[in-house]
């Protein structure tokens, strides 16, 4: 039997999914919404022009051509992801934005084959959820970083999200789902435990923020869209049944004028040593 190409992706097998194309645009949506705001998060994190920059787990690249454009052309983005098909779509994306100074390519965060020492940025964009071995991931990360180049890792925390009306049927949509995403490998508490693993692996000036987005900013649709209903995608089958009550109770308050939803992006750096 041929070996499965995403045995390491953890929680998140594109191409499996029940509704790939959905999750695609899904995806889009997430790198473009909130975008300005992602940027003020880069400048923060320390991302300058002229830069070379590694997005790990890049996906179909959206992002990783935003952060081509920030470091200009003195600066480089090398896009990385395990999945073959996302990668394709990650070449388009390049083309139709017309930037240069990026490459993409398909890679195992568990097996990097990048050269030691050669990032000043690294950035983990809502992969570390998906991983069984995010102590590893951070291994290898940590070995390509420059010595006093920047990992910036962006993920959630179930802890840090709710939703009204409804707020027990969301709590509980949120367990059950969160819950069958841990079975396939993935953790939804990992934004709380970034700057442990961060500060673990050897990296220096840890710090963890958190950023929150409301649908007040993005529109109840898109809070829902982005950041909820796509969760049924990574969970179990029974999971997702168990959780399928909860979900018709948060689509339908979701139609209340009152409706309102936050989730917490935690955003946690740190430095290779000098
Ligand atoms: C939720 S997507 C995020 C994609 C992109 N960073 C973004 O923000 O749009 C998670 C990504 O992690 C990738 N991934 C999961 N496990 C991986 C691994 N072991 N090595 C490389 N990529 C991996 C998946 O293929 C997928 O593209």
């Amino acid at each position: 039997m041929k070996p499965d190409p995403l045995a390491d992706a953890g929680s998140y097998k594109f191409g499996q999914f029940e509704k790939n194309a959905e999750e695609l645009d899904r995806l889009k949506l997430q790198a473009t919404l909130a975008l300005d705001t992602e940027k003020n998060v880069w400048e923060s994190a320390g991302l300058t022009p002229g830069m070379h920059v590694l997005d790990i787990a890049c996906g179909p690249g959206f992002t990783a051509c935003e952060l081509a454009k920030v470091v200009g052309e003195t600066g480089q983005v090398t896009g990385v992801d395990l999945n073959e098909e996302l990668i394709a779509v990650a070449h388009q994306a390049k083309a139709s934005e017309g930037v240069e100074n990026i490459t993409f390519s398909i890679g195992n965060i568990y097996e990097l084959t990048l050269p030691e020492n050669s990032f000043d940025f690294v950035y983990a964009r809502f992969v570390f959820q998906h991983l069984e071995n995010p102590e590893l991931a951070l291994e290898n990360i940590r070995q390509v970083l420059k010595p006093g180049g920047t990992l910036c890792v962006l993920d959630i925390d179930d802890n840090w999200t709710s939703f009204s009306p409804e707020s027990d049927a969301f709590v509980q949509f949120i367990r059950q789902t969160g819950a069958g995403q841990k079975r396939k490998g993935g953790n939804r508490l990992i934004g709380s435990q970034l700057y442990g693993l961060l500060s673990h692996a050897g990296l220096q000036n840890v710090s963890t923020r958190i950023w929150p987005l409301t649908s007040e900013e993005i529109g109840i649709r898109y809070f829902l869209g982005v950041a909820v209903l796509f969760r049924v995608e990574l969970t179990t089958k029974l999971q997702k049944l168990l959780a399928l009550p909860a979900l018709r109770k948060i689509k339908k308050a979701s139609k209340s004028p009152n409706a309102w939803g936050a989730v917490g992006i935690f955003v946690t750096t740190g430095q290779k040593p000098e």
